[in-house]
């Protein structure tokens, strides 16, 4: 059942009963990094302007998403703060319902002079990627001088009041010593940190090892007493609580139970409803949104989420290797 009405309250349901409320927009694949787990080299092309939905037509889909159920919407790029007017965008979905939980994750290069429009507009919430601290490093994992201004972005978004969350992802022989200092900015400012065991795909640059969580528990262990939070069922994150009260999250994609929570889907900027991650399936909404056929995309919706894979394939087969790229779908 991809769908169903309880009490009044409108639900979407996939196949193996997981509540599916959060929906994650990507405006753009393009991006001014080239961060090497995700986007190493520019694609040889990027998707024609012309086949972008315009923020009307993706808002015309965001308001079926909100009426059929969806409670969150995260947007997601590339950097979203590429797509010019993206406070607009923003607007109409917070004028539509403000109580959608609505946050962006971005690369920070541009918050500086954007964080308050943004916030202005209706945005909660950001998650920014501080993958080191040290200037030559960023340069090394980005492919130019990004940190200073993604910092800036940072201490920006906080002055204007909003939430800000830090992914890191931890790599052998480039970042790995910094992961105790990443957690201590974070800490410092009052910010949750995340460390995402990196995804392998066709896309990052060969040969990066990134650290799974028993030997990321290693380092922090070394340095700091935690005690073991588990999930909080608001994101896929599993959370350890310090001593001092303050709590970091490892995202475990090669977990096994990894996938038994999943709340979410992915919408491209040129309209494919993607059910996961990992997998190519997507359906395209696109035709029914330019038609005005409000039914015919809620249907795509319903079956995109009724097909939902049950999980992933990360730390299954050696010799498989998704081939979805993270820059289409936001991560
Ligand atoms: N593995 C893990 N995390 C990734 N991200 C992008 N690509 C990967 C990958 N291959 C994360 C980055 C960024 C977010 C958009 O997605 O940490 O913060
Ligand atoms: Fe851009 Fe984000 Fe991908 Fe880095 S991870 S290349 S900032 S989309």
């Amino acid at each position: 059942m991809a769908n169903i009405k309880i009490l009044g309250i409108v639900m979407l349901i996939d196949s193996y009963d997981r509540v599916v409320d959060y929906l994650r927009v990507s405006v753009t694949e393009r991006c001014n990094f080239r961060c090497t787990y995700c986007m190493p080299e520019k694609p040889f092309s990027w998707v024609p302007k012309e086949n972008l939905l315009s923020f009307e037509e993706l808002f015309e889909f965001m308001k079926v998403a909100i009426d059929e159920g969806i409670k969150k919407i995260r947007i997601t790029g590339g950097e979203p703060l590429l797509r010019e007017d993206l406070d607009k965008f923003i607007k109409m979905i917070y004028d539509y319902e403000p109580s959608i939980d609505l946050a962006m994750t971005t690369n920070a290069f541009l918050l500086k002079g954007t964080a308050q429009r943004l916030k202005d507009a209706g945005l909660k919430r950001i998650n920014v990627s501080i993958d080191t601290l040290k200037p030559e490093v960023a340069q090394e994992i980005a492919g130019k001088n990004v940190l200073k201004n993604v910092l800036e972005g940072v201490e920006e978004a906080l002055k204007v009041g909003l939430k800000v969350k830090v992914n890191m992802v931890p790599m052998n022989t480039v970042n790995v010593n910094e992961i105790v200092d990443v957690l201590e900015y974070c800490k410092e400012r009052d910010m949750s940190v995340r460390f995402i065991e990196y995804m392998e795909n066709k896309h990052a640059k060969e040969g990066i090892s990134g650290l799974k969580s028993p030997e990321l528990l290693a380092i922090l262990k070394e340095k700091y007493e935690f005690v073991d939070e588990g999930f909080d069922g608001t994101s896929p994150s599993h959370y350890y609580k310090m001593k001092d009260g303050y709590r970091f999250g490892i995202i475990e994609p090669y977990a096994d139970d990894f996938c038994t929570k999943c709340n979410r889907i992915r919408l491209t900027a040129e309209g494919n409803l993607i059910p996961c991650l990992y997998f190519d399936e997507a359906m395209s909404i696109s035709e029914s949104i330019k038609r005005g056929d409000i039914k015919g995309a809620a249907a795509v919706l319903k079956e995109v989420v009724r097909t939902k894979p049950e999980k992933n394939r990360w730390g299954g087969d050696d010799d498989e290797i998704s081939t979805r790229a993270f820059y289409e779908t936001g991560g």
